[in-house]
């Protein structure tokens, strides 16, 4: 670790430190507290994931005046927006802030949440890439789960920050995220290297459900991990769905919701399908078939032909020939 880097991390952690004291300790970081328990989070998991806040007042900056922190170190640091002029100011105001800590547990960048969702403001604003910060290297929490990845010898895949918070204060603590929906090669690489098991837990909301069926494509492409899809009730992420049933309908869920990925896709093929004519059946179909022509155990290809065929009124035998067909085609 280069000294350079070594400070960027240090004042990372001690603006994390200094936000999260205003959240738990003075007056100003109190509405964001109370947002914070309104969401079911105890200070134990506040405490756990340092959460914080930054209030409309910009702090950072006379705070590390005070500390007569070196000036081209701040302005690297993605904590603060540059003027014209060259001035910074504060990057995060009035903002709950999320400390984004990297594999070696170090803070190495923020997101902060609006209190109030706005239609000018994004919902979570993360930090500018920097030297401490790739945002497309980086898994939510894959520090304090590895350990947990390691025992239970799989890893939950969600979206967001407040899934992963959520699942740990449920005690499923082998969760991490993508940071919203677009998982990337190196995240799974990094994550090939801890466990051979990796369940998806998007939303389930549209764009939750076209990320899963991405991820599936560039897991298959890119790792040997063995997949399995957490299917959440239409419409709710894991976060709604623990406020909804508990902590322990969020452990069963975890657990009963398993599906294989290709029973996720044959579902995936059927939304905003009616399939009343024909033609929208044999489409279907025509697409369906090269998925199951990916199954490689008999059994499971079996019990996937047998469900198709009696939904479709359809001779088991002529799929079984489509299927051969479509292995042929494929090679
Ligand atoms: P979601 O829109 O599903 O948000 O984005 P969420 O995680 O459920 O957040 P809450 O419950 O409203 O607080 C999933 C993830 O995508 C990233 C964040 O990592 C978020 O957790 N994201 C989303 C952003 O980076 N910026 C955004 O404006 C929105
Ligand atoms: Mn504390
Ligand atoms: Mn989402
Ligand atoms: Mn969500
Ligand atoms: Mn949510």
């Amino acid at each position: 670790v280069n000294s350079k880097t070594a400070q960027l991390i240090d004042l990372h952690e001690q603006a994390a430190k200094l936000y999260h004291h205003i959240l738990v300790n003075t007056e100003m970081g109190q509405p964001a507290l109370d947002y914070l328990h309104n969401r079911g989070l105890t200070d134990e998991t506040i405490e756990t994931y340092q959460l914080g806040f930054a209030p409309a007042q910009r702090l950072l900056k006379p705070f590390f005046e005070q500390r007569q922190a070196d000036y081209q170190l701040l302005r690297q640091s993605g904590l603060f927006i540059e003027n014209a002029q060259g001035d910074l100011r504060d990057r995060f105001t009035e903002r709950v802030m999320f400390p984004l800590r990297n594999a070696s547990g170090h803070v190495a960048a923020f997101s902060g949440r609006v209190l109030k969702k706005s239609d000018d403001q994004p919902k979570y604003l993360n930090s500018p890439e920097t030297a401490l910060f790739t945002k497309s290297r980086l898994l939510f929490n894959f520090d304090l789960a590895r350990p947990a990845i390691r025992e239970a010898g799989e890893v939950i895949l969600f979206e967001g920050y407040m899934d992963v918070i959520s699942a740990t204060q449920a005690g499923v603590r082998n969760g991490i995220a993508s940071m919203g929906t677009s998982l990337t090669t190196e995240q799974i690489y990094a994550i090939e290297r801890t466990t051979d098991h990796l369940n998806i837990c998007y939303d389930g909301d549209t764009p939750g459900q076209r990320a899963t069926q991405r991820a599936i494509g560039l897991l298959r492409e890119h790792s040997h991990l063995d997949l399995s899809v957490i299917q959440l009730p239409e419409g709710q992420d894991p976060d709604e769905y623990r406020r909804a049933h508990g902590d322990e309908g969020f452990q069963k869920v975890m657990q009963s919701a398993k599906e294989t990925p290709i029973r996720f896709q044959l579902r995936y093929l059927r939304r905003d399908r009616a399939l009343e004519t024909d033609s929208e059946q044999l489409d279907y179909l025509n697409e369906a078939l090269p998925l199951l022509a990916q199954v490689n155990e008999p059994v499971a290809l079996d019990l996937y032909l047998n469900q198709l065929a009696t939904e479709f009124h359809l001779d088991k035998a002529a799929l079984v020939a489509r299927l051969k067909q479509v292995r042929q085609v494929d090679g």
